[in-house]
């Protein structure tokens, strides 16, 4: 592994992107690899062993792009399976978790609502997140199946999604949440509107920026950040429609992007 080798990010589909966007604000001249897994999205939705297997695959595949750190943009899947995929490639690997704790931080309510994945509320290291904050703070949980399709969509602003969202949010401030934690990669593209129903009086917590902060701390640390005045470049692949991720990175992130299927 180099600095000049490329990093690599993945997502069961484009929730990741937010994650990339941070990234590539961060480090201008790092290439980028990014893979969405959207034939198998969405992984909330399915079982630990699964999603574990699709890591393994789509990091693997990376290695193929020769990439010197992957970044699972995802919170199902670091929730569910980040240490075994650490165990099974010796590279450095950076997730992303549920904000718990600036939530904990930021609330004056005591109350902390989370929308995330069935799978991302089940698991155990969200559990033992969530108890380290216990003491402090109430924590309400609010699955939300259905909402990752919307997304993969490109359903923004639909009535649909609006209903969904409504539906998801409100119970959440019923219980007096004046914090909610964007606990999926692929909110983060609503979080404008989770904001407006939300209410003004409630933070909206992302950590996308914190996960872009970490990638420069760790390939500092590895001595594996880039170096000279190269321009960074992307390259995206997916799993799933080539016609729809042209149009999904399109709108995202812009139009001159090199998009290919990965088998
Ligand atoms: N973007 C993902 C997350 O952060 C996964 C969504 C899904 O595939 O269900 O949880």
């Amino acid at each position: 592994m180099t600095p000049a080798n490329p990093i690599g990010i993945f997502d069961s589909g484009i929730g990741g992107l937010s994650v990339a966007r941070e990234i590539r604000e961060l480090l201008p001249g790092e290439d980028i690899v990014y893979v969405a897994d959207s034939l198998h999205a969405p992984y909330g939705e399915k079982s630990d062993n699964y999603i574990f297997q699709r890591m393994s695959t789509v990091t693997a595949f990376l290695l193929t792009r020769g990439v010197k750190t992957v970044v699972v943009a995802c919170n199902t899947a670091t929730t569910t399976a980040i240490s075994r995929l650490r165990a099974r490639y010796p590279i450095p690997i950076v997730g992303v978790e549920p904000g718990i704790k600036p939530a904990a931080l930021s609330t004056h309510t005591g109350i902390i609502g989370v929308l995330a994945t069935p799978r991302t509320l089940q698991t155990n290291s969200f559990t033992t997140l969530a108890e380290r904050f216990a003491n402090n703070v109430k924590i309400e949980i609010q699955p939300c199946p259905d909402l990752v399709a919307r997304i993969e969509a490109l359903s923004f602003n639909s009535d649909q999604t609006i209903t969904l969202l409504k539906q998801y949010i409100a119970p959440l401030l019923d219980k007096g949440a004046d914090t909610i934690v964007l606990g999926c990669t692929h909110y983060n593209h609503l979080s404008e509107l989770i904001s407006e129903i939300a209410g003004k009086n409630v933070a909206i917590i992302k950590t996308d920026a914190a996960v872009a902060k970490e990638v420069v701390r760790r390939l500092s640390s590895e001595g594996l950040l880039a170096i000279g005045d190269h321009t960074g470049s992307e390259e995206f692949w997916t799993s799933g429609s080539l016609a729809a991720y042209h149009q999904q990175i399109e709108q995202l992130w812009g139009k001159s992007s090199r998009c290919y299927r990965w088998f």
